[in-house]
């Protein structure tokens, strides 16, 4: 007699969810480590979040992942929370553990991972400049932060935004220096960026196509850029400064590190992050255009000294 497999389940929800790679990705996984799971996408609104969450748990899934609008909705929920979840002001993973939510956020350091990943690239001492003040901004911030990034400048569209993160980074982190930048007038990019190692790309700015935050011509060589965007595969912003010679990566690697990261908290296995990769370049090939590998193979980001750095972002219109 043959025993029918007990599949384990897991999700994401969102509210719009449809768009989501997640399930190419996580199931391509299940397969190749033998596991007999199942990932869905279930479309759940903000209003049904913790009946959704309470129903998952009752029927013994392993966890679910959020996106957009329910990162910030679902901490109050939790039984719960990680620091990295505390301190992101996020929840994108929920693991169930006898009865109990736990709230993690694994966008930061699957954002670090693939800086890694792509460059060696670790923020230590590094002066980064975050575009946008949302929620991906935010992971991202907290974790260079964390990582020991000597300064981070925040520069948003909407300046009181960008003044909350400030504020919020400032008490999460205390030792990197936080400022709140004015979105610069085109001539004034080449002097910001002139006094980063590394440029991220956090608003929506190139999603689904259209043209660079940045004007082209004031990415300077010296600079890193990581366009946290990954449909298309290739944004404006990536191709711009590669044409310049710039080492740029879209955001797949953060979105298949966030998820090798929460394979890894439900599974207690090593995830098979090749094969999460792969599955994502097949689904977002299928989805919209021709894939260019994520990564860009390059040298370490040299330490740099920063002399002068106080100095030249004195000229910068603080908010
Ligand atoms: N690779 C990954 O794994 C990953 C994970 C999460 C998010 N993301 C990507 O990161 C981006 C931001 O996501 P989010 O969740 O942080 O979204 P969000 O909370 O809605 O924030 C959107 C940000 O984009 C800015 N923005 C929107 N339109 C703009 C424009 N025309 N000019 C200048 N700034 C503009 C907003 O500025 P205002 O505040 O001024 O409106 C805000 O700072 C999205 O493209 C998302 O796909 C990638």
């Amino acid at each position: 007699m043959t025993r029918r497999r007990t599949v384990t389940r897991v999700a994401v929800f969102g509210d719009p969810v449809a768009h989501s790679l997640s399930p190419a990705m996580h199931n391509a996984a299940f397969r190749a480590t033998g596991l007999a799971w199942r990932y869905d996408k279930l479309r759940v609104p903000r209003s049904r979040l913790r009946a959704a969450l309470r129903r998952a748990r009752r029927k013994g899934w392993r966890g679910v992942n959020l996106t957009i609008p329910l990162k910030e909705a679902a901490l109050p929920l939790m039984d719960r929370l990680t620091p990295e979840a505390r301190r992101a002001g996020a929840v994108n993973t929920v693991t169930f553990e006898d009865g109990r939510m736990e709230g993690h956020s694994t966008d930061g350091e699957g954002f670090l991972r693939a800086l890694r990943d792509a460059w060696g690239f670790r923020p230590l001492g590094g002066r980064v400049i975050v575009l946008g003040a949302g929620g991906a901004a935010r992971s991202v911030s907290v974790a260079l932060a964390a990582a020991g990034a000597r300064s981070i400048v925040i520069v948003n569209r909407h300046p009181a935004r960008a003044r909350v993160l400030s504020r919020a980074l400032t008490r999460a982190v205390a030792r990197t220096a936080v400022r709140a930048v004015a979105w610069p007038a085109p001539e004034a990019w080449g002097r910001m960026l002139r006094c980063a190692d590394l440029l991220v790309n956090a608003t929506s700015v190139g999603l689904h196509g259209g043209p660079s935050p940045v004007p082209a011509g004031a990415i300077p060589r010296r600079l890193r850029v990581a366009d946290l965007v990954y449909n298309p595969a290739c944004t404006a912003l990536v191709r711009e400064a590669r044409a310049r010679g710039v080492p740029a990566v879209n955001g797949a690697g953060m979105l298949v590190h966030q998820g090798a990261l929460a394979f890894e908290r439900w599974t207690g296995r090593c995830a098979p992050v090749r094969i999460m990769h792969r599955a994502l370049a097949a689904a977002l090939a299928r989805n919209c255009r021709s894939v260019r590998a994520s990564q860009n193979r390059c040298q370490p980001l040299a330490q740099t000294s920063g002399l002068g750095y106080r100095k030249k972002l004195k000229g910068m219109h603080a908010v």
